[in-house]
């Protein structure tokens, strides 16, 4: 029988994360054959994710340089996936999320007639800007999108209020969920030093991390200031901040925090198998992230989230997560009301995870196969 060509495209290191069980899971499947392309568009972070999970790209287009603009990603990201597109032949391509990779990896997949799958579909903050330029991103893929698999009920409700076809429209859940299961363990030691050595049973220990384009600047301080009131006025708290890659955090980061080298630890980013058992032993996590926020709730992990919005209402919803916003005396008090208050951080920490059972990829391949006489005519 003829294997369904699979060419699943990522490029970021969230990307690869959601990515990662699903390409493991194709490459397991006689059904199918997978192609896998990665843009690069981050490396090292991108690099860690590929290693944990081993996989070994057929292409990739190494396109990362420092200080890369939206232009630059995408104009790179359009020319090399048409390239490997008409070298290969998929029968579909996969893209996941809201990234530049995803939006012209779509765009690629769609010039060339070949049918797109979107993985983690039908996400959406109704604000163009925020996050920017992520939410424009989702929309324009979700245009070009034959197969939309959406994580969650409410994602697939707003796919039908923008038209799309009902039947074009799958309930998978998040990969994210897949891919945590696989890698969290209660056993875990730190290949990390600083890790190792911070007292997780007698401190408060909160994880930040921060990265989103719309917080650049006032916001990330007024977030800096924030976490500097707290271990002001706590004395049993530490913070760890793994650092995103881009430059002009970490000089921020720097300059706020060296001064508090004791309390506040910055770090390299995490590798994911670090970071996840990371997550699963801390207090509290503070973070702008949009996978956080899916992962946390699985862990049972209260999250404080430093953004004027969420495409992730589920988690609002289930009380898992706190939107406070990017103002400096919103997110103390939250914080403060989570570091002090014990029915509070309850009430949050043992409220239910909506974002999948870990069988979201299994149900993506069906899906594939069951659409593929559509698919080969790239609808
Ligand atoms: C990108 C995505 C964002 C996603 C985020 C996840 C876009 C426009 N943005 O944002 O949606 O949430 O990734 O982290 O697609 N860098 C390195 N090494 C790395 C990774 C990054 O040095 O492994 C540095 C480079 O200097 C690079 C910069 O970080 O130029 C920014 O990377 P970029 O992909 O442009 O944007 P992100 O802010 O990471
Ligand atoms: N993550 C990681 N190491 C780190 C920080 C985050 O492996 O030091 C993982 C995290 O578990 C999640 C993903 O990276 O799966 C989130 O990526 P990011 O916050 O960069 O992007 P977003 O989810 O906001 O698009």
């Amino acid at each position: 029988m003829e294997k369904i060509k699979v060419m699943s495209v990522f490029g970021t290191r969230p990307e690869a994360i959601k990515m990662a069980p699903l390409v493991k899971a194709l490459e397991k499947d006689e059904r199918f054959e997978s192609i896998v392309c990665v843009t690069a568009q981050h490396r090292e972070m991108l690099d860690s994710v590929l290693k944990i999970f081993n996989i070994k790209p057929q292409f990739d287009l190494n396109i990362m340089s420092h200080g890369q603009t939206i232009i630059d990603i995408s104009n790179k990201v359009l020319k090399g996936v048409d390239e490997v597109i008409k070298k290969c032949n998929p029968h579909i391509v996969l893209v996941h999320g809201d990234t530049s990779t995803t939006l012209n990896g779509a765009l690629a997949a769609f010039y060339n007639k070949v049918a797109v799958g979107h993985v983690e579909a039908g996400l959406r903050s109704y604000d163009i800007y925020s996050p920017f330029p992520e939410e424009a991103n989702r929309k324009l893929t979700g245009v070009i999108t034959n197969l939309h698999f959406a994580p969650t009920k409410t994602n697939e409700k707003n796919l039908l209020s923008e038209g799309v076809n009902s039947e074009k429209i799958y309930v998978t859940g998040n990969t994210v969920i897949d891919a945590l299961l696989s890698v969290v363990n209660e056993n875990h030691v730190f290949e990390d030093k600083t890790l190792n050595n911070i007292d997780f049973d007698n401190k408060k220990v909160i994880l930040l991390t921060t990265h989103r384009r719309e917080n650049w600047g006032k916001p990330m301080e007024n977030i800096f200031k924030a976490m500097i009131e707290l271990i002001n006025s706590n004395e049993n708290v530490e913070v760890i901040f793994p650092m995103h890659k881009n430059p002009s955090i970490r000089k921020l980061a720097h300059e706020y925090f060296d001064k508090y080298s004791g309390r506040v630890h910055l770090i390299e980013p995490l590798e994911y198998v670090e970071f996840t058992n990371l997550m699963a032993k801390v207090y509290l996590i503070m973070t702008d992230s949009g996978g956080i926020q899916e992962e946390a709730p699985a862990l049972g992990k209260p999250v404080i989230v430093l953004r004027t919005e969420t495409e992730r209402p589920e988690a609002l919803e289930a009380g898992t997560v706190r939107l406070a916003g990017i103002n400096r005396e919103n997110i103390a008090t939250i914080a403060n009301e989570l570091i002090n208050n014990e029915e509070s951080y309850k009430v949050m920490a043992q409220a239910t995870n909506p974002y999948g059972d870990g069988m979201a990829c299994s149900r993506i391949l069906e899906i594939i196969e069951e659409n593929f006489r559509f698919i080969r005519g790239g609808k």
